[in-house]
């Protein structure tokens, strides 16, 4: 007897899908108001945000604003029509595209729609199923889907662990030597959970060693690290052992799209190749032309990159002398983490939200261990002391309130 798909959907929503009624509209789908900034509002109240990947502050500056506004009131939101290789190429795309390739000091780029889409489908087009896939287990999930689609093997090795990237080389040669394939190691620049930053500096060494290729989705790491915000790659030297680099417009530009960059025939062949490129439509001008005006301002302003550090350096110096634990991160991404289970954890965000004005994501169950929570801050060019010293205080007090029990006795009668 089959049964009936919707049936099953009722019977299981999925790990997140569960928790709708309780959560919705709070802690997931939360509507944050207002210009993206500092300071934002949610629930009716000025909150410091701290959830958002607008690193440089572009999202809300005016000369950002005045270039999108103007390229959408000429092209609308339309033009151009169809996919690249059709109907949607212009000449604003392949100034982007040289431009991106130019920063990131490769020799060609190809655009993408979305960051998530691209990688899925870039993972797809560059293998075959006889190569073989080696790939970090905290990658994010627009690769963990690219890998999926792979029909040959794939080994996954423990995060930024050395010793298990190169036992996974060896498994991955041994097997490529039998199906005659290559090999892809995926690694990203930045992990954006907790902030470290991957070890491509040691990946690469083994490339002498080992023969493989090597693909990183720079995503954080773009606009945030390396000179003039090159990414990871040149923050660590080895750019140019990056075979494929990939950064998203979705944060430090803050903006929509992406672009991969490498050598002229790699580039050429995912532009042959790509199917999230050749059957969708392509980037809007809007998106296009306000794009290149952001890409221009992280060349040309090095002190918005500067004051994202500074404000990072002092959020995370500060909450290190209050004594919290924020890991092992090399990068913007700040993770404090605290020990409690879910019901604990939704009391204390409540409580940072509606009394001490705080809103930043809180991550638990099952994408990190069982009885951990990290509050996961981003701080942005837009922060100031002020924003930094509240966030403090209030983290303490919660602190506290964590580990004298309010908040499991709060959760308790909440039931
Ligand atoms: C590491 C990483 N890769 C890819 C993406 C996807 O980028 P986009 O938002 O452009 O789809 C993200 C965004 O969340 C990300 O953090």
């Amino acid at each position: 007897m089959t049964k009936d798909l919707f049936e099953r959907i009722e019977e299981d929503k999925g790990p997140l899908g569960k928790w709708a009624k309780q959560a919705e509209g709070y802690y997931v789908f939360p509507k944050l108001e207002g210009p993206i900034s500092n300071r934002m509002s949610f629930n009716g109240k000025k909150v410091v945000t701290w959830s958002i990947n607008d690193y440089l502050g572009l999202a809300n500056h005016p000369e950002v604003l005045k270039v999108d506004g103007e390229a959408a009131a000429e092209h609308g939101m339309a033009y151009p029509m169809g996919a690249r290789m059709m109907s949607g190429h212009t000449k604003y795309h392949e100034q982007l595209e040289q431009e991106c390739a130019a920063f990131v000091e490769k020799e060609a780029a190809y655009l993408v729609n979305f960051g998530y889409q691209g990688m899925v489908s870039a993972i797809d087009a560059l293998v075959t199923k006889n190569d073989i896939i080696v790939y970090d287990m905290d990658t994010h999930a627009c690769i963990i889907d690219g890998v999926r689609l792979h029909a040959g093997k794939r080994f996954v090795y423990k995060h930024n662990d050395m010793e298990s990237f190169e036992k996974n080389i060896i498994r991955a040669q041994k097997m490529a030597e039998k199906t005659g394939g290559g090999i892809l190691v995926i690694s990203e620049g930045v992990f954006g959970m907790r902030g470290e930053q991957g070890r491509l500096k040691e990946i690469v060494a083994l490339k002498k060693q080992y023969n493989f290729r090597l693909l990183v989705d720079d995503a954080h790491g773009f606009g945030t690290l390396g000179k003039e915000g090159k990414g990871t790659g040149v923050e660590q030297g080895v750019q140019d052992e990056i075979d494929v680099y990939f950064a998203t417009f979705a944060k430090s530009m803050a903006g929509i799209g992406a672009f991969f960059a490498g050598s002229k025939d790699v580039i050429q062949f995912l532009q042959y190749n790509m199917r999230s490129q050749m059957f969708a439509k392509s980037l809007p001008m809007a998106m296009v032309k306000g794009a290149l005006k952001r890409l221009d301002m992280l060349r040309t302003m090095p002190e918005l990159k500067d004051k994202l550090w500074e404000n990072t350096n002092a959020l995370q110096s500060g909450l290190r002398n209050a004594g919290f634990d924020l890991g092992t991160t090399q990068t913007c991404i700040t993770p404090v983490f605290l020990k409690g289970d879910i019901p604990e954890s939704m009391a204390m965000v409540n409580d940072l939200r509606e009394n001490h004005g705080i809103f930043c994501s809180i991550v638990v169950y099952p994408v990190i261990p069982k009885g951990l929570i990290i509050l996961r801050l981003i701080p942005t060019a837009t922060h100031n002391q002020d924003d930094i010293n509240e966030t403090i205080a209030a983290f303490s007090a919660i602190r506290e309130k964590l580990e004298n029990g309010t908040y499991k006795r709060i959760a308790a009668s909440m039931v």
